[in-house]
């Protein structure tokens, strides 16, 4: 309790004439100066990891051998198909995936799009990424498109591992006869209910990013999907280009009639490399970035390692990056505090208190947890506000003229998902009535 009992209005006039106000400015100086909170308890792990070179490239081998096997292609309606299916299926299936074979017919021949699910997320955002994983029948289809095939199932392979726990459904899905005319993606597309197409947030498409001359291409369709390739692009230092060679020719055509949101990468198929792509790219000029397209020679020769280990780690990413959402992970108590005592000046200007968070992704919660501790005689005196990084402030707590209480002791929710998490937030406090007197002994924010 405080150690008043009746406020006389004309008395807090006098105290504030007394105090003067070099007094205020004294107290409240140091105060903003207070040191940062003690270094942050480790950030959660949600960045994606590095997708290893050498798991793509065993996919490859994998592929290469099953089509050597079976005369030479993995071809819609050929045995090499249903053998790449098959080891695709299982490897996610051991990884806890929830698979789906979806057979269709086209020329005659049945063939299958493979949609693998993993369990969790909001069924109302999906986001998916998908590779053709048929080759022509002229040669096994190792860049064209063993390449994006093996890196989705990398990447799927690599969010099991991590036990990721995305805000997003992610879904991968590898379609059957893109080689006839883009026919495994529209039947599975067309499958689709309007209100099931209406819950994609994103289709990424990942058709021939190995290939052995190549040029780093991203797909400019959905301004979104296409700056978290260009981003992770740039913060590499490599530069890119917009894919040109051929809009429409490949999956993400029959994803984007549908009115869904598409991105992807490419590095390039018969068209020739000029002199300025060689010089910022390397490789040769004057030659097509991929001398091998639908032909034999499409081997697990022709594969350039760099550009096959960027486009998966880039892949990763993305899944990573743009399943988190607009970045509202679930609590995880990760707690950041400033336990440094800052003054309140009685009736004076508002003081603060910073807390830096480092270490989150995207956005504040819509439930942070706002623990507020103020030694207070007359708690009524106080107004309390969060301030975000960008200045936004959130009223924790109002003037009161009756509350008479002593310290404010109390957490506070505060929907702040509209904030990023990064950055310094401040607790400000204003006492702004006169007589009464404390300090901020601590704060914290629970995300
Ligand atoms: N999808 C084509 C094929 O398999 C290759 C291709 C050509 C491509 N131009 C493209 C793929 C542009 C993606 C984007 O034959
Ligand atoms: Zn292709
Ligand atoms: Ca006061």
């Amino acid at each position: 309790m405080s150690s008043r009992t009746a406020r006389r209005p004309w008395i807090r006039r006098l105290a504030t004439a007394l105090a003067g106000g070099g007094l205020l400015v004294s107290l409240a100086a140091p105060a903003l100066a207070a040191p940062s909170a003690p270094p942050a308890p480790p950030a959660p792990t949600l960045a994606a990891p590095d997708i290893p070179l050498a798991n793509v490239k065993a996919h490859l081998s994998q592929l290469q051998s099953l089509a050597t096997a079976n005369g030479g292609n993995r071809a819609h309606g050929r045995a090499g198909y249903r053998a790449s299916i098959d080891y695709i299926k299982a490897k996610l299936d051991a990884a806890g995936y929830t698979t789906t074979l979806q057979p269709f017919t086209s020329n005659g021949a049945t063939g299958w799009n493979l949609i693998a699910d993993w369990p969790g997320g909001d069924p109302n955002q999906v986001l998916m990424a998908g590779a053709h994983l048929d080759s022509v029948t002229s040669g096994p289809g190792i860049n064209d498109n063993g390449s994006g095939s093996a890196a989705i199932l990398e990447t799927a392979l690599a969010v099991s591992r991590e036990g990721l726990n995305p805000e997003q459904h992610l879904r991968f899905g590898w379609w059957g006869a893109e080689e006839l005319g883009l026919v495994g993606s529209r039947n599975y597309v067309n499958s689709l209910s309007t209100t099931e197409r209406a819950k994609f947030s994103g289709y990424l498409n990942f058709d021939m990013i190995g290939s052995p001359n190549p040029g780093y291409f991203v797909y400019d369709d959905d301004t979104q999907l296409e700056k978290v390739f260009k981003d992770w692009y740039a913060s590499k230092g490599i530069s890119t280009e917009i894919e040109t060679e051929g809009d429409g020719r490949s999956d993400h055509s029959n994803f984007k009639n549908a009115g869904i949101p598409v991105g992807g990468l490419f590095t390039g198929a018969s068209r020739t490399k000029t002199t300025a792509q060689a010089q910022k790219w390397g490789g040769t000029a004057g030659q097509a970035f991929d001398r091998c397209y639908h032909s034999s020679c499409d081997t697990t020769s022709n594969i350039n390692d760099t550009a096959l280990d960027r486009n998966s780690d880039a892949i990763a990413h993305a899944v990573w990056t743009l399943g988190a959402g607009t970045g509202t992970p679930p609590p995880d108590g990760t707690t950041f505090e400033n336990t440094a005592d800052v003054a309140v000046p009685d009736r004076g200007a508002a003081v603060e208190s910073p807390v830096t968070v480092t270490g989150r992704t995207g956005n504040a919660p819509a439930n942070l947890q706002v623990g507020v501790d103020i030694k207070h005689t007359w708690r009524g005196d106080l107004v309390v506000d969060l301030v975000a990084p960008d200045g936004t402030a959130y009223r924790l707590k109002s003037y009161s003229s009756s509350d008479s209480a002593d310290n404010v002791i109390a957490t506070y929710t505060v929907d702040a998902s509209s904030e990023t998490a990064n950055g310094t937030w401040k607790l400000r406090v204003q006492d702004q009535v006169a007589n009464d007197t404390g300090y901020i002994d601590s704060w914290k924010l629970v995300f």
